[in-house]
């Protein structure tokens, strides 16, 4: 997988990118990520890449043209799936759209900034928007690197083991159940029994009603929707 991340800010994926599985995946070629500061597709003298709004109203907004320069250079090189604008106002992000994004080959993601982008960015070049929750960011970097991360769990061969991405929370739209290591018994808080059985069948039964139970009570709308897809 390719990801094309467009920003005024390269250096704050420096964290995210550089550590843990990430940095991994990386690594071992399994993803490659291309930083675009989009300064360096501004004709402006000064590099700028934002310019006063039409009406009135607070904030900058970000100019068509470098993003239209830079989306365009990446496009003439190679096809992209999608081109996505995080945005707070995009398609709420959650598993299964990470699922069907992670099939993709080359994705590019363009982070907003001051009161947004000029619209018809979002006409013209933009296939999908993406919020990662319903909050306002200073800008689309750390969604990005959200997004990013999320995809690239899912590379075969990120995780040491394959099954854990499978075994996330969500993936069977429930949350996980608790998971203990040593020691059996800590303070006096114990570990449950059952984990101590070495009986499997009963193990995975027990973890399984704890993820039922935990989803229920922390999230009800997607127990409900679990219990109308068993309906079905
Ligand atoms: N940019 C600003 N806020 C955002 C959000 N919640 N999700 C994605 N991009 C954003």
């Amino acid at each position: 997988m390719r990801i094309d991340i467009i920003t005024i800010f390269p250096e704050m994926f420096e964290g995210p990118f550089t550590e843990s599985i990430v940095k991994r995946a990386i690594g071992k070629g399994l993803v490659d990520i291309h930083l675009h500061n989009l300064r360096d597709y501004s004709t402006d003298k000064h590099r700028r890449v934002d310019d006063y709004p039409f009406s009135a109203g607070a904030g900058m907004v970000m100019m068509v043209e470098p993003v239209d320069n830079c989306i365009s250079k990446l496009k003439s090189e190679r096809h992209y799936d999608e081109v996505i604008y995080m945005s707070p106002d995009g398609e709420l992000l959650t598993q299964p759209l990470v699922n069907q994004l992670s099939m993709n080959e080359n994705l590019i993601m363009l982070c907003g900034h001051y009161k947004g982008i000029d619209e018809r960015i979002r006409e013209h070049l933009i296939t999908k928007e993406i919020s990662i929750g319903d909050y306002v960011l200073s800008g689309g970097e750390l969604a990005a690197a959200v997004l990013t991360d999320s995809l690239v769990r899912l590379i075969p061969g990120a995780l040491s083991d394959e099954t854990s991405a499978l075994s996330d929370s969500f993936q069977d739209g429930l949350v996980s159940p608790p998971v203990y290591t040593r020691p059996r018994e800590y303070k006096g808080w114990e570990v449950p029994e059952v984990l101590l059985s070495g009986n499997d069948a009963v193990i995975n039964e027990w973890k399984y009603q704890q993820s039922l139970a935990r989803t229920k009570e922390r999230r009800p709308e997607m127990y409900n929707l679990l219990e109308a897809k068993s309906k079905k």
